[in-house]
């Protein structure tokens, strides 16, 4: 757990998407809690590990307000629903993604704050992934989901993905960040939990500030990535914010 301010930090693994080492979702799901309300806000969490999350939150003491989504998800389906079933917290989307979900409580414009106790944690469109791509910033931390990983990005080749997009949306917008604002990205490959805006600006791979619009553009093109295996399950339950018919 870590914090900053008002809140801290919780950063959950999902342990039951990892299939072979070239399918795995390493999806990242973040409980923020503000300290003194104990009001909380659960970012991405998939559905698989509802019961594990849940079960925090209650050891925890918390009140769980809101469950928050960066994107549609294409590798995990979303536990939102779940959540809101178990919990009554409520389920927040950011702008763009209204015209695509259906079953989400509220859609955040640009800008906007989302308040819990003394901790606002505000959206900001980051397309690129997906065109409906959001990252959260709080004071101190930011949560760029697939838009910006450590060292990375995510991948620019379905769902209204764009490689100029994302270009501008990390350097334009998540680089406008100070440099010591931590970024806690949607998944990571290789164990790491976090990063800095400013460490990223250096070391980035694809996106740090050397690099241009056209060479990340041109990188971009070049890279072949199979599809996620889940993808035709998750998609159309995402679109449901996670609501699976039976
Ligand atoms: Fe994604």
């Amino acid at each position: 757990m870590a914090g900053n301010g008002t809140y801290t930090v919780t950063v959950l693994l999902d342990v039951n998407n990892v299939q072979d080492v070239d399918d795995r979702a390493e999806s990242r799901t973040y409980l923020v809690a503000d300290r003194e309300s104990r009001q909380a806000v659960i970012i991405d969490a998939v559905i698989e590990n509802v019961d594990r999350d849940l079960r925090l939150v209650k050891e925890l003491g918390l009140t769980l307000r809101y469950a928050v989504e960066t994107h549609i998800h294409a590798d995990h389906i979303t536990g939102a629903s779940l959540i809101k079933d178990a919990t009554g917290a409520q389920i927040v989307y950011g702008p763009g993604a209204q015209d695509v979900v259906t079953g989400a409580d509220s859609f955040l414009s640009e800008g906007e704050e989302l308040r819990f106790g003394r901790t606002a944690m505000k959206a900001l469109a980051t397309p690129g992934h997906t065109d409906g791509c959001t990252s959260y910033v709080l004071p101190g931390a930011v949560f760029t989901g697939d838009a910006l990983f450590i060292r990375g990005n995510g991948r620019t080749d379905f769902q209204g993905g764009s490689a100029e997009k994302l270009f501008d949306s990390v350097r334009h917008k998540l680089f406008a960040l100070p440099d010591d604002t931590i970024v806690y990205p949607g998944h990571d490959y290789d164990g790491r939990v976090s990063s800095t805006i400013g460490e990223e600006k250096r070391f980035n791979q694809r996106l740090n500030v050397s690099i241009d619009k056209h060479t990340f553009v041109d990188m971009m093109r070049r890279r072949v990535m199979p599809r996620p295996s889940k993808m035709d399950l998750a998609l159309p339950a995402n679109m449901k914010a996670g609501r699976i018919d039976t």
